[in-house]
């Protein structure tokens, strides 16, 4: 074993045992950060920690929750909401943060596909980035089952459901899921085991693996330069006006950050004001009425942050809607692969595929709109129709843009 010297500072004493200062190193003031970005680029810390806003928000929720059929509804729509002290507020925090979280997901998505940060050397980013996506999305529709409400139960049911199409009902594989005929007790125990502990857990995971996947390739910039980090790492340390001004890079801590919590600032406040004021945007009335297996609410859907994908799988039948739905899902993992330009420069400097972003942004956001509205209105299907199969059409026509474009 080693030798240890007598350690003069906790610092030094945790650094002799797991090289914290090499850590710091790694992690943070010989970390680079371009200078070159702007407040786009804090939306990933910004995640982070809504994310651990919804872990303690959770935990206290977890503290009085019941996962029962009998007595999930009123622990969270009683017990919590009027018998505990400020159980209203710790579910309000949860509701308009699970919300946010996605609004802040699609931004950060959307400005990476903007600004080209998943091309090659970046690839692993983006796909850790959008298996985070599928984990906040099984997350958020797992604690919408918690509260077992008329929307927890029906859209449990219209979701599963999913899964009886085609030759799967023949492998019964609609009743494993829900560990019975219609959703039930076994049903709600599985999603809230998944929400309190698994699911948790894989995203934890999944988060350390996204950071990681930055450290080597760098953040990319709003301008797609190809940044010297070496050189300019040393003009930075060199620490003269001159060489820092020269320098192209920043260290993450505590310069950078410094920014980052700036950002942070002023979306808490945003955040605040939605959970004292504006909390009901989160909540849907429809699952203020406890969960009712005889009575189906007259017009089904999910939170906002899915009714783009949902949208997508209404015009087509079931078995070949469950696939387009599926797609949906995951074709924006293929986004690396698909575009088939070397150029890592800002939509709006590469042409057609600078088309290609804000009919896919545009189109998303009709999906949603569209989604939110009952099937009965033909005009409205018919827009919701044309906007799935657009989005189809834009997956298939990127790598033929893309392959043409100019290079830079
Ligand atoms: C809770 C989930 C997530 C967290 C905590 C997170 C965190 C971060 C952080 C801290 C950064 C570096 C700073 C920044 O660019 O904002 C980053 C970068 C990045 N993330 Fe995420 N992220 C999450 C989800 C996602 C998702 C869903 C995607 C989309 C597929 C994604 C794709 C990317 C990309 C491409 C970058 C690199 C940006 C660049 O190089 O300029 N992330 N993420």
């Amino acid at each position: 074993m080693a030798h240890f010297e007598k350690a003069n500072s906790i610092n030094e004493w945790l650094d002799q045992r797991i090289g914290i200062e090499t850590l710091k190193k790694v992690m943070q003031t010989e970390y680079w950060i371009p200078k070159n970005i702007n407040f786009l680029w804090a939306m990933g810390m910004v995640l982070a920690a809504t994310f651990g806003i919804l872990l303690i928000s959770g935990i206290f929720l977890l503290m009085y929750y019941n996962p029962s059929v009998d007595l999930a509804f009123d622990s969270v729509n009683y017990t919590i909401m009027t018998e505990v002290g400020y159980g209203w507020l710790w579910r309000h925090v949860h509701g308009v943060g699970a919300s946010l979280v996605f609004l802040i997901i699609y931004i950060h998505m959307f400005t990476g596909i903007y600004y080209g940060s998943y091309k090659r050397g970046r690839e692993l980013i983006w796909l850790s980035g959008m298996l985070l996506f599928v984990l906040f999305s099984a997350e958020a529709f797992s604690g919408y089952m918690l509260p077992w409400g008329q929307m927890s139960y029906w859209a449990g049911m219209v979701i599963t459901n999913l899964f009886s199409g085609g030759s799967l009902e023949a492998y019964g594989l609609v009743e494993w899921i829900r560990g019975d005929y219609v959703p039930g007790q076994a049903f709600l125990t599985r999603f809230f085991m998944l929400h309190v502990l698994l699911m948790p857990l894989v995203i934890i995971g999944a988060i350390v693996f996204h950071f990681g996947t930055l450290r080597l390739p760098h953040v990319n910039n709003q301008d797609g330069e190809d940044v010297d980090f070496e050189e300019s790492a040393r003009l930075w340390k060199e620490g003269t006006v001159e060489s820092r001004r020269e320098s192209q890079v920043i260290p993450f801590s505590p310069v950078f950050l410094s920014k980052d919590v700036f950002v942070m600032g002023v979306y808490f406040v945003l955040f605040f004001f939605l959970v004292f004021y504006k909390f009901e945007f989160a909540m849907d009335p429809v699952n203020f009425d406890p969960a009712n297996g005889l009575s189906t609410p007259a017009h089904i859907y999910p939170e906002w942050y899915f009714l783009w994908s949902y949208e997508i799988l209404r015009p087509f039948s079931k078995d070949i809607g469950l696939i387009a739905f599926a797609i949906a899902q995951v074709i924006f993992m293929m986004l690396p692969f698909l575009d088939r330009s070397p150029n890592v420069a800002p939509a709006s400097r590469r042409g057609l595929f600078n088309i290609w972003f804000w009919l896919m942004l545009l189109d998303v956001l009709v999906l949603t709109f569209m989604g939110k509205l009952p099937p009965t209105d033909a005009t409205f299907a018919t827009i919701g129709a044309f906007s799935a199969y657009l989005f189809f059409a834009l997956w298939i026509m990127l790598p033929i843009i893309t392959k043409f474009e100019k290079k830079l």
